[in-house]
């Protein structure tokens, strides 16, 4: 039998080095490394340390130098604009090396924080690609993401630069970002010296004189800017997460190490090669769009999608199958979230009938567990295999996969397979000593974390080590609880934090707290995330009102949802919230929400004995079950 798997695996943990420097040689380097891993500076490792690089140039010139300048390297597929254009790799080299003139006419040097907020387009790939080329670090912020959220990353990035668009589309529904861009600059303190927007006929931006440029009039100006040099462990790029407070952390990745990974895990994961058509249905500010829309499709010299559309209603539920018969798409990666919608509109599948999709080979699904029934549907409707695989935006690549180009396993429904290569995983109890295998704890991986995997927290090493080093020394806490099998199957099962995965969108429901606590009316709240059938999970809020408060307690509910709209954005999905006399909190004061939590799925739950007093629960129970949730009282 077959033991490629086992001996990749041992090898990457047992001697990283030989594992991971003929990988490297997979890449273009000015200057290679002095050292694969440099563990001189304990708990920070680097990869590559002394290697000098340029992700961009890997990404494009390089397959432009090998010949590849006529295969396309973007399709752009966008239903709600009925728009479909080609960019070759000879067209993505002219668009990218332009931008980034145009980035270095405004002043941006190596280093720069560029800030990205942009709808799915092409251009916020070139924007991306022109940082990397020119050394600069993008921080790329999602479109659904309201003008608070946006101030805060612009405070803690200080970009000298912001590239946006006049609009975003939403299925039908133009959504204006140059308003909430213009807000969130008001409300932060650090203030780019220019901003670039892209004029979209759907909406027209007003411009501010002397600090707003048009994306064409800068392009028409500049002269295209060749690849700098970085250093390998040089940051790439900055993207914000959300975090147990409503402080996002700014997870950094590297340039070496991430193009190293993401280059390997083309084939090694997704079963890709060159030429090959490899597309991400997500967004591009997500890590996955980082990741997978953009650098490893990219740096593989695959042809990658950006699709601006949604599994649904752009037109109907056979959008996906559409694209990937149109494009032949070999393997496509999106969130089990996605695959919910498509059953809900076409449960027996009948409009995949419609669509040739003989060079379909791999559906690949993350951003949340995949449930077995989605897993299921989604074999019986497509007959390739459907991959479950785990990872964060920590990591920036998968920790555990069945991984395609090594060896593939049977897929055990619920578990995201074996841990990939680069990762040891264990799981601890809470005095951080081994489980037996089959039962749950935390589940940690083991000092120092593969390439490609975040170096720190931008700015801020301290953070990074208390977020992530200190609760099990010597190993990353990912924050998941679950259990390894018998035959090392992972199975993640729940966040150990106050995370909640809505629609495959991570979200922080401590955050919303903090925009429901600023309501005048609201003494104090509690968020939890309680399942639904669509979207995973979706956050319920229950709040206590100050004493006195005599007003409709419907207005009181609706205003606290705009609040969390628009303090939050419109993608925390926040729209269910119910006012209770009291909060069941322990005797040293701590909110019971995985109680409240259990009682609204009904699932069993025991009455912790540190709760001051139980009938507490029984109104909790008559308030959920008012608005639909728990058994009926
Ligand atoms: N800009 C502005 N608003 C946005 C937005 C964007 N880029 N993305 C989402 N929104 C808005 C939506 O319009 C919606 O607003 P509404 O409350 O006014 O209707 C809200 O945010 C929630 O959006 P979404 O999570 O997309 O939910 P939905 O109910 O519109 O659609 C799905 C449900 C399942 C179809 C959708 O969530 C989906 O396609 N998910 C795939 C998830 C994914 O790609 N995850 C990335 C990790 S792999
Ligand atoms: P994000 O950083 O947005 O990618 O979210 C990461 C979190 O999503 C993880 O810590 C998990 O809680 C969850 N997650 C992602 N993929 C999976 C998966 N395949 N199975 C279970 N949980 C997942």
């Amino acid at each position: 039998m077959s033991n490629l798997y086992a001996k990749a695996h041992e090898q990457s943990i047992n001697d990283p080095e030989n594992f991971w420097g003929p990988i490297a040689e997979d890449c273009f380097w000015y200057k290679k490394w002095d050292k694969v891993l440099d563990s001189s500076n304990k708990p920070f490792y680097r990869w590559f340390s002394g290697a000098r690089t340029n992700t961009c140039y890997n990404a494009v010139d390089l397959h432009v130098d090998n010949g590849l300048g006529d295969q396309n390297a973007i399709i752009y597929d966008s239903p709600v604009t009925n728009t479909i254009k080609h960019y070759t790799y000879n067209d993505l080299k002219k668009q990218i090396s332009l931008f980034a003139g145009a980035l270095a006419d405004k002043g941006v040097t190596k280093g720069d924080r560029i800030l990205i907020y942009m709808p799915m387009i092409p251009e916020a790939a070139f924007a991306m690609l022109a940082c990397a080329r020119i050394g600069a670090v993008h921080s790329v912020v999602f479109g659904g993401f309201a003008p608070n959220e946006l101030a805060t990353r612009i405070n803690d990035a200080k970009p000298k630069v912001i590239v946006s668009a006049s609009c975003g589309i939403e299925i039908t529904r133009v959504i204006e970002y140059k308003p909430l861009l213009d807000e969130a600059i008001d409300l932060s303190k650090s203030k780019p010296n220019s901003c670039i927007i892209l004029q979209r006929p759907q909406a027209k931006a007003i411009m501010a004189d002397g600090r707003d440029f048009d994306w064409k009039d800068v392009m028409d100006q500049a002269k295209p800017h060749d690849c700098v040099q970085v250093a390998a462990t040089d940051p790439l790029y900055i993207l914000y997460t959300s975090g147990t407070t409503g402080e996002p952390k700014g997870v950094v990745r590297d340039n070496g190490g991430h193009m190293v990974a993401l280059k390997w895990s083309m084939n090694a994961i997704y079963g890709v090669n060159q030429g090959d058509v490899y597309w991400a249905a997500s967004d591009i500010g997500w890590v996955v769009g980082h990741s997978y829309i953009v650098y490893g499709p990219l740096l593989k010299g695959c042809t990658t999608i950006i699709f601006e559309g949604k599994p649904v209603g752009t037109p109907d539920a056979s959008a996906f199958w559409r694209v990937i018969a149109q494009h032949k798409v070999k393997t496509m990666f999106t969130a089990p979230t996605a695959f919910r919608a498509i059953k809900r509109e076409d449960p027996t599948a009948k409009l995949i009938k419609n669509f040739d999709l003989s060079e379909f080979k791999y559906l690949f699904l993350a951003g949340e567990r995949t449930d077995p029934d989605t897993l299921a549907w989604a074999e019986n409707s497509l007959k390739v295999p459907v991959i479950d695989h785990w990872w964060q935006t920590e990591t920036g690549w998968a920790i555990a996969a069945n991984c395609i180009g090594i060896q593939q396993f049977k897929v055990k429904p619920g578990s995201p397979t074996k841990a990939a290569p680069g990762w040891n995983m264990e799981v601890l109890d809470t005095a951080g000593k081994p489980v037996p295998r089959g039962e749950i704890g935390a589940i940690v991986a083991k000092l120092p974390l593969p390439p490609g995997t975040l170096p720190t927290l931008w700015q801020n090493d301290e953070r990074y080590k208390s977020a992530y080093l200190s609760a099990f020394p010597g190993y990353y806490e990912t924050s998941d609880a679950g259990y390894i099998d018998e035959d090392g199957y992972i199975y993640v099962m729940a966040r150990t934090d106050d995370i909640i995965n809505v629609a495959g969108h991570r979200l922080s429901t401590g955050a919303m707290e903090e925009a429901i606590a600023g309501h005048p009316d609201v003494a104090e709240c509690a968020v939890m995330g309680v399942e639904d059938q669509l979207k995973g999970q979706i956050p319920l809020g229950m709040m206590v009102l100050n004493a006195g408060v005599d007003r409709d307690e419907a207005d009181v509910i609706k205003e606290v949802i705009q609040r969390v709209r628009e303090q939050i954005g419109p993608v925390a999905a926040f729209k269910t919230a119910t006012i209770v006399k009291r909060l069941p909190k322990t005797r040293s004061g701590k909110i019971l929400r995985g109680t409240m939590r259990s009682i609204a799925d009904q699932k069993e739950y025991k009455v912790p004995a540190t709760i001051d007093d139980d009938t507490i629960l029984d109104e909790i129970k008559t308030s959920l079950s008012k608005i639909g949730y728990g058994k009926k009282t």
